[in-house]
């Protein structure tokens, strides 16, 4: 346990700008940071962080704390390992008391098995190290690899030995559990004829039914992105062809492999420092770059590259060079990564190597030096590099080059930034000397036809994302409610009209009590009050407006509605066509009824207030029908009743403030023509 004036002392310590900077690229927008939110999918930031208020708040899908909620949130880890983990990165180091046995048995499965691996990654560290066998064999084989001792210990590499219980016997003797020593991945539970299911309790699994699953192979631990071991790769030594070269642990509770990038424990600072990643297919690709000075080298671990994983390297860079195998399997699969990276909003650049080499056999062969030379001269961003590489099929004629149109063209398409896709587009035209309209054609066609289909793929009712605490989407659906989006869109117009207008504000101080005034623009109020209230956008489109004017807010020569109203996509210019400048001239109508600009402006302030409170009233009375609709639930013990009862009535209170509120204003609203 943790003593309460080291809880304290974490507490002060933390930077939540530099705790989530670990995971997030930031960007510093005013005085809050920026970055895409690591908790759900998506392409442009609405997840914000406050250095001053030191908290966490994401405006696409609801969540938000502090810098220890993040971590328990994000690592998936409990209360004490979140304040461990920040103990670890502020040097503050805990005097803990030992775990009573009561409070080990009370460890989570998760943990559990994560101490496990831990251990195995000790023990296979320690036999590279330290048995004359692992030093013969296998420490031997990476030196002659050309890998340097202190690359080896940073990657925290290993070697299973040769023996069907070498790491099973040790484990057991060191009072691991048996079910997970199965459920790690790390044992085998072979009962004679046949791998069988785990016996239900403890004492029913027979250990001498257990075996390693890794022998004499060297084992690369696979690390989560804050260096947690979640499984291995195990390398095959042996020149057998019959036996595979690499085996790699399994699923497991704490291994979900398509979310997990090999070597970005190692990479992570560097590829946010130089805002881009080096992507290899293998483990020795990733650890031959680093040991030449590419540190911010990752590689899809153990499984061809999943969105997870595009997600994941995207919050710490916009960048990515694809450096796979020179290989046809290597083609093939830098072929299946340009688009799914070029789709998540990447920009993307590619580099091959000759002869069928790979990173690390290139460097073994030519040396560091012209390994580095080799990737600065011939990376490329993608379609200069493909069209490069197709030179001389596109010399064949018409069909060749009409078929790579087709495929650049679908590329290009996914491409989620507008300008980008229109620069694309004429670099497309300019290489192969056809049209523009004719590219741009059958882009927008692609893009339209590749947008209906994820929007089919995607139908799911998302309006209540995490709102109604533990609530269990599984077991009562939520009936969707239809919501107004009426304020939604009036805030939206009234910041587009308004945003930059200097506004006075008042507000009580919690601690003191004192009434401040304090001056800020109405965006800024709008930001830091739908932060405050936790309030969000229902509809996708507003909230893609809302991200698109904060992210561009502080960008020199925003001009707000000019901005929108020559924005390439027709959803979002016929918003503002619809709900903006409709309703504008009908507030150029005011200066007729000789109502001054100042009323006007004050009066917006007004608008925009109620409809702040409106859209909370309406986010309030969806929760309130889910919770009631919760409470229809015949298998709700007493217990669970009330306090879904108790959690309505402080809700509808809080309903009824507001709308008593929005009736007393008292503010004249001039109804939409
Ligand atoms: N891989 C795997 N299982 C296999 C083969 C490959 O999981 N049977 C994965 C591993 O993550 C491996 C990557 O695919 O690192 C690339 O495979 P490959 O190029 O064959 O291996 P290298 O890592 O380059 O290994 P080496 O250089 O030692 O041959
Ligand atoms: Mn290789």
């Amino acid at each position: 346990m943790i003593p309460p004036d080291q809880v304290d002392e974490i507490h002060r310590a933390v930077r939540i700008e530099e705790v989530v900077g670990e995971f997030v690229m930031l960007k510093k927008r005013g005085a809050n940071y920026i970055g895409l939110c690591p908790f759900h999918n998506e392409k442009t930031p609405s997840f914000t962080v406050s250095a001053t208020k030191g908290i966490f708040k994401c405006f696409g899908c609801g969540k938000a704390g502090n810098a220890v909620g993040f971590l328990m949130d994000h690592l998936h880890i409990t209360y004490p390992e979140a304040l461990r983990w920040l103990a670890n990165k502020y040097n503050i180091s805990i005097k803990e008391r030992e775990l009573s046995d009561e409070e080990k048995k009370s460890l989570t499965e998760k943990e559990s098995i994560l101490i496990l691996l831990k251990f195995a990654a000790q023990h296979y560290q320690n036999n590279l190290f330290e048995t004359d066998e692992g030093k013969s064999v296998a420490l031997s084989y990476l030196y002659e690899r050309g890998l340097e001792e202190h690359i080896i210990r940073e990657f925290g590499l290993g070697y299973s030995l040769n023996d069907k219980r070498g790491f099973t016997q040790s484990a057991l003797q060191a009072q691991f559990s048996k079910r997970y020593l199965i459920k790690s991945g790390q044992c085998l539970y072979k009962t004679e004829y046949h791998e069988s299911e785990i016996p239900e309790t403890e004492d029913a699994i027979d250990a001498q039914f257990l075996i390693d699953r890794f022998q004499a192979r060297i084992m690369f631990p696979i690390h989560d992105e804050s260096g947690r071991v979640l499984g291995f790769g195990g390398r095959n030594l042996s020149a057998d062809k019959n036996l595979a070269k690499y085996v790699n642990s399994p699923e497991s509770p704490v291994y979900h492999k398509s979310e997990v990038l090999y070597g970005l424990y190692q990479a992570k600072k560097h590829i946010i420092k130089e805002n881009a990643s080096i992507l290899a297919e293998g483990y020795m690709d990733v650890i031959a770059l680093h040991q030449h000075g590419l540190r911010n080298a990752v590689a899809s671990s153990g499984t061809s590259l999943t969105e997870g994983q595009v997600r994941k390297l995207h919050r710490f860079c916009e960048k990515v060079i694809i450096a796979f195998d020179g290989d046809d399997a290597g083609k093939k699969a830098a072929e299946r990564a340009v688009p799914m990276l070029l789709e998540e909003g990447l920009m993307v650049y590619r580099v091959s190597f000759p002869d069928n080499h790979d990173p690390d056999s290139f460097a073994k062969a030519f040396g560091r030096e012209a390994l580095l030379r080799h990737i600065v001269q011939n990376t490329h961003d993608f379609l200069e590099y493909y069209v490069y590489e197709n030179k001389d099929f596109l010399m064949r004629g018409p069909i060749e080059r009409s078929s790579f149109i087709g495929k650049m063209a679908s590329w290009i398409a996914l491409i989620p930034n507008d300008i980008r896709r229109t620069l694309y587009i004429q670099e497309l035209s300019k290489k192969l000397g056809i049209g523009e309209e004719v590219i741009q054609t059958e882009v927008t066609r692609l893009r339209k036809e590749w947008i209906k289909s994820k929007i089919i793929k995607e139908q799911s009712p998302s309006v209540l994302p995490e709102i109604a605490p533990n609530y269990d989407n599984q077991k009562h659906p939520i009936e969707i409610l239809p919501v107004s989006h009426a304020d939604e869109s009036e805030i939206l117009r009234l910041l587009l009209l308004y945003g930059n207008m200097v506004m006075e504000e008042e507000f009580t101080d919690p601690l003191t009590g004192q009434t401040q005034t304090k001056q800020m623009t109405l965006a800024e109020f709008v930001l830091e009050y739908m932060s405050i209230e936790q309030l969000m956008f229902n509809d996708p489109l507003h909230m893609k407006i809302f991200s698109l004017y904060y992210n561009n807010l502080t960008e020199k020569g925003f001009t707000g509605l000019e901005y929108f109203m020559n924005f390439p996509d027709d959803d979002v210019r016929g918003f503002i066509t619809n709900h903006v400048i409709k309703n504008h001239e009908v507030s150029e109508n005011w200066k007729k009824f000789n109502i001054h600009i100042a009323d006007e402006l004050s009066l917006s302030v007004k608008a925009l207030k109620k409809s702040l409170q409106s859209l909370k009233e309406k986010i309030i009375s969806q929760i309130i029908a889910s919770l009631k609709n919760e409470l229809k639930n015949e298998n709700l013990d007493e217990n669970e009743a009330t306090i879904l009862l108790h959690k309505i009535r402080v809700l509808e209170k809080e309903r009824i403030e507001i709308n008593k509120n929005l009736g007393r204003s008292g503010i004249k609203y001039i109804p939409e023509s």
